[in-house]
């Protein structure tokens, strides 16, 4: 059973609803002082002021957590990672120090093709493990749901593997796993040029991963020389037809019309966007695809921010993701996202929480249950050290989770992993 009491909490703070907050709403927070949170099996029942709640439930019939001086929030998602990986990139990392660009390493053969191999090297139970550390490091930042996307194979063999890898994690990790096929992801050098080629060797694995529920949306790097618009929406279409829902890598290094695409398509988000197009902005507000910013990718390429602040006056719903991956962004600071959120993207801290939450949740089709405090959502919390969320970007590139809960449950609590 988990029943869960958190009262006394100095604010409880949340953007409301059961479905993705577009434009001036994503700054609009509720915000309850004294508050106190009650969850049976795992679900939120009542949520209130504690002097007005606490004679209404029975204290002994539940897990008790005090939580003066402190803030709770709905857990983070992290609607796009590309967790399940082998082997590291750390000399790339250092060739970019040096000065070359992403797209120059790509083409000495360096890149993702690197981390396909070492994905196809390591054995399943090696990347289960790698996947388990890298989750509970997430969980550490008060991730609560994590995205992980396939891609590291671009075979039969090994994307199943990265997606087998997943499915097992979510049933033996706390955390909720979402898994995204990623087959299109990069062009293997014996498909240079024939690119649509790879595509229907990929369409071909789909009806395979729908079957076997391997995986809940499919998502392709439309990219200039990588799958350019036409490969992108074959693949996206096929993927559609078999009922997997879409997500795009959208206008990272160029802009070809990937936000476009991705708002013609319906697809649940579009990914990166540093060079989208004004009418493709216009067109995520007006279709609601979300618009997922990962600007720890931009820092690390030392590439300029997503038009952030832009989208969301333009009226779009903003996500914000890690993108953790072990090329352009190896890391899944929770911290370091909100930092350049609100210094470099000039968004308020409001929209960051909205962004990290109930846009993530939406980001994976779940506003429904997830993203926020509301009645009848999964009980996924986090537990502040301070007793202000204006204390997320005050105090930069530290980690203020001091308690997270999952599903009612108290997963970590100041330092200690008790799952
Ligand atoms: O989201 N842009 C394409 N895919 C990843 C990079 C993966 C890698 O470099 O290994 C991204 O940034
Ligand atoms: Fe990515």
């Amino acid at each position: 059973m988990r029943n869960l009491i958190i009262h006394n909490a100095s604010e409880l703070v949340f953007s409301s609803g059961y479905e993705a907050k577009k434009g001036k709403d994503m700054n609009k927070l509720t915000r309850i002082e004294d508050g106190m949170i009650v969850v049976e099996n795992g679900v939120i029942v009542a949520i209130g002021p504690t002097h007005k709640l606490e004679s209404k439930f029975n204290f002994d019939n539940y897990e008790i957590i005090d939580a003066r001086g402190k803030s709770v929030l709905p857990g983070f998602v992290d609607s796009h990672t590309h967790f399940v990986f082998g082997g590291y990139r750390e000399e790339e990392f250092s060739w970019r120090l040096e000065g070359k660009s992403y797209m120059e390493i790509m083409e000495r053969g360096g890149g993702i093709v690197n981390s396909v191999e070492g994905t196809k090297k390591a054995s399943y139970e090696e990347l289960l493990k790698l996947g388990e550390k890298r989750l509970d490091s997430m969980m550490r930042f008060g991730v609560t749901t994590v995205e992980g996307k396939s891609g590291y194979g671009l075979d039969y063999d090994t994307e199943i593997k990265q997606l087998e890898v997943m499915r097992e994690l979510n049933s033996v990790h706390e955390l909720d796993i979402v898994p995204t096929f990623l087959g299109a992801h990069a062009v293997p050098n014996e498909y240079k040029g024939n690119e649509r080629k790879f595509i229907e060797k990929m369409i071909r694995i789909l009806p395979e991963i729908k079957e076997k529920n391997l995986a809940e949306f499919c998502d392709v790097f439309c990219e200039k020389n990588v799958f350019e618009i036409e490969d992108s929406k074959y693949l996206l279409e096929e993927a559609c037809k078999i009922g997997l829902k879409l997500k795009l890598h959208a206008d990272e290094i160029v802009q070809l019309g990937g936000a476009e695409l991705a708002a013609n398509l319906k697809a649940v988000s579009a990914d990166h966007l540093l060079q989208a197009s004004d009418e493709g902005i216009d067109m995520l507000a007006n279709t609601g695809t979300i618009a997922t910013l990962l600007p720890a990718t931009a820092f690390s390429l030392k590439e300029n921010y997503a038009r952030g602040r832009y989208m969301i006056d333009q009226g779009c719903a903003v996500a914000l993701a890690s993108d953790l991956n072990p090329g352009s962004c190896f890391t899944e600071s929770i911290p370091l996202l909100i930092a350049l959120s609100t210094l470099y993207m000039n968004l308020t801290i409001e929209e960051t929480v909205t962004a990290l939450t109930l846009n993530g949740a939406a980001a994976l089709d779940r506003a429904d249950r997830l993203g926020s405090l509301d009645l009848n959502k999964q009980a996924d919390m986090i537990i502040l050290e301070h007793e202000s969320y204006k204390f997320l970007p005050y105090h930069i590139g530290v980690n203020c989770v001091e308690t997270v809960i999952k599903n009612g449950k108290v997963i970590y609590d100041k330092g200690r992993k008790l799952c």
